[in-house]
């Protein structure tokens, strides 16, 4: 008999997330039946949209989240024992699947084999090889569509979306300029990553430092905060300027207020785009493959924050949240 463990959604976040909202409980999963696989989870995602999407859970399920798991069992062949699996199963350690799609307020996706993936590390597929890297890459080239020589803002820039968007940036040929919440994280991207410039929101004059930086005006901005951040860059940007709405993680835990930004977006002639990654469900496999093929050319770098623990992912989600993380942040089990 297998023992699960599992996060159960206790209670309805109210503001930032609090320890008990979530139960930790165990349960014994009874034998698999043909059609089924057991997975075993190995590294598991904490996302920002865990908390935006939190309203729309049911309370006592699974709490929600992908992850990447060992197939220790099976009586589907399309799912063979010892291959690895990123499948949406919430926070769980063992997960009793079929190949239908599981969880996610019905945004999911199917389990799906992890691609090959050569030298890199297996949990890059959680990250830059996975969901994370085609929302930096579709979110990216098909609202900003930045063209060589311009000039792209990225907010949330050291996370693990943001930190892949503003190297695509560069692959194009663009200026890019990133804000994030630190110093040492501006330094990583600077120096490491290729960014042009770097704005700490917590302790720059936003304004002031894009004029200095971008005295010709912005004319794309991959927004992943919202928030008076976003008002900020959109009041500095060009004529038809193009916005990718990502994210607004400044909101995800309390009302924000930022001021009015329509009469630019009217007077600039700007085009505002949100989107939710999956809507390249039919494409996701270019994405990913692409951005393999970055990461092994060594164009595009990576950082992961890793969390030792499924007794720690709490833990490892708020941390997210508040920003301690620098790339993509995961779980190891
Ligand atoms: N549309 C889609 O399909 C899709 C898919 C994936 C992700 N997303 C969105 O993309 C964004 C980034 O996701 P991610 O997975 O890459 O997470 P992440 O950026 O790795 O982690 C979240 C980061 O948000 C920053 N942050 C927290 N509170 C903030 C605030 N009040 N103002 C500004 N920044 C704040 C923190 O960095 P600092 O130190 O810089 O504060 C933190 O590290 C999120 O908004 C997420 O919801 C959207």
């Amino acid at each position: 008999m297998v023992k699960a463990k599992a996060y159960i959604f206790d209670k309805q976040f109210d503001g930032f997330p609090k320890k008990d909202d979530l139960k930790l409980i165990e349960e014994d999963l009874p034998p698999i039946k043909n059609g089924e696989f057991l997975a075993e989870a190995v590294y598991l995602s904490v996302d920002p949209y865990m908390r935006a999407y939190a309203p729309d859970l049911k309370l006592g399920e699974t709490f929600l989240g992908s992850q990447i798991a060992k197939i220790i069992d099976s009586k589907n062949p399309k799912y063979p024992v010892g291959q690895y699996v990123i499948g949406q199963f919430g926070w769980r350690t063992h997960t009793i699947a079929t190949g239908n799609i599981l969880g996610m307020t019905g945004r999911g996706r199917a389990p799906t084999l992890v691609p090959k993936l050569g030298d890199l590390p297996l949990s890059l597929a959680l990250g830059a090889a996975g969901m994370v890297g085609n929302t930096a890459y579709f979110g990216l080239l098909e609202l900003c569509k930045p063209q060589a020589g311009e000039t792209v803002v990225v907010s949330g820039a050291a996370g693990g979306v943001g930190s892949q968007v503003g190297q695509i940036a560069k692959i194009k040929g663009c200026r890019v300029i990133g804000i994030a919440g630190s110093n040492e994280k501006g330094k990583w991207l600077v120096d490491e990553l290729g960014f042009d410039h770097f704005i700490n929101y917590k302790t720059d004059n936003i304004d002031e430092a894009l004029k200095k930086f971008a005295p010709e005006g912005v004319d794309c901005y991959f927004d992943n905060v919202g928030g008076e951040i976003s008002s900020t860059v959109i009041q500095n940007m060009n004529k038809f300027g193009r916005v990718s709405v990502c994210g607004a993680i400044s909101g995800y835990n309390e009302k924000v207020k930022a001021p009015s930004i329509y009469g630019k977006v009217v007077s600039s002639e700007l085009v505002i785009e949100g989107f939710l990654v999956t809507r390249w469900l039919d494409r996701w496999n270019e994405g990913v493959q692409q951005n393999i093929k970055w990461l092994k050319e060594g164009k595009l770098k990576y950082k992961e924050t890793v969390t030792e623990g499924f007794e720690n992912m709490f833990t490892a989600f708020t941390d997210m949240l508040k920003g301690v993380n620098t790339g993509k942040a995961i779980v190891k089990v």
